[in-house]
């Protein structure tokens, strides 16, 4: 049985659900699989060995990812070369199916730009868009990028973009990589 990891940044949630989600889709094409927050992971060490393919994933934070993304790429870089098969950025801007596309969407071009790990494989996900969980500032800024590309602006939207049958496309995608080893 092969096995595969999933490490992840989240900030609110989101992103973690959407990697347990998959977690379950990989875990149902009879492999074994976990996840772990990349916090957890810098503190605590992973055991490289255990697992044959990591994926990761993390969400976007005003036009880029959290510093601890690219931190954590940088002093695993070797690892994250040997065994990470894919990435995948949530963001909101992905809610339009344009900006699923690589070659459209500057987030995951930042990524691939500044990240120490140069992922071969890469997955767009819409995510959501939960204002009443937003402080006041973040609120109003992400309104104006809203108000920028036509996006919702009601300060008490809940809006979930992802879609979840294609995330568990994307794990037996995951899977049929495994396979190409
Ligand atoms: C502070 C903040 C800044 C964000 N900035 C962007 C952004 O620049 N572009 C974008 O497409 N989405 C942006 N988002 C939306 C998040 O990527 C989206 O809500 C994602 O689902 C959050 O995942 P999480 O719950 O795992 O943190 C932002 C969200 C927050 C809270």
């Amino acid at each position: 049985m092969k096995s595969v990891l999933i490490l992840y940044f989240s900030r609110g949630g989101h992103t973690a659900r959407i990697s347990r989600h998959l977690m379950r889709s990989i875990a149902a094409e009879q492999c074994r699989c976990e996840m772990m927050d990349i916090k957890e992971a810098s503190k605590e060490g992973i055991d490289w060995d255990e697992w044959d393919a990591v994926v990761f994933g993390a969400c976007v934070l005003y036009g880029t990812y959290d510093k601890t993304v690219f931190e954590f790429c940088e002093q695993n870089k070797q690892q994250l070369s040997d065994k990470a098969i894919s990435f995948f950025s949530v963001n909101v801007v992905a809610r339009k199916p344009e900006k699923r596309q690589l070659e459209n969407n500057k987030y995951l071009q930042k990524f691939m730009a500044l990240s120490a790990w140069k992922p071969k494989d890469v997955k767009i996900i819409a995510g959501k868009v939960d204002y009443p969980s937003w402080g006041w500032l973040d609120k109003q800024m992400i309104r104006l990028i809203m108000k920028m590309t036509d996006g919702p602006t009601d300060p008490k939207a809940v809006i979930d973009y992802t879609d979840w049958d294609d995330v568990s496309a994307y794990g037996k995608h995951i899977v049929s990589l495994l396979d190409e080893d």
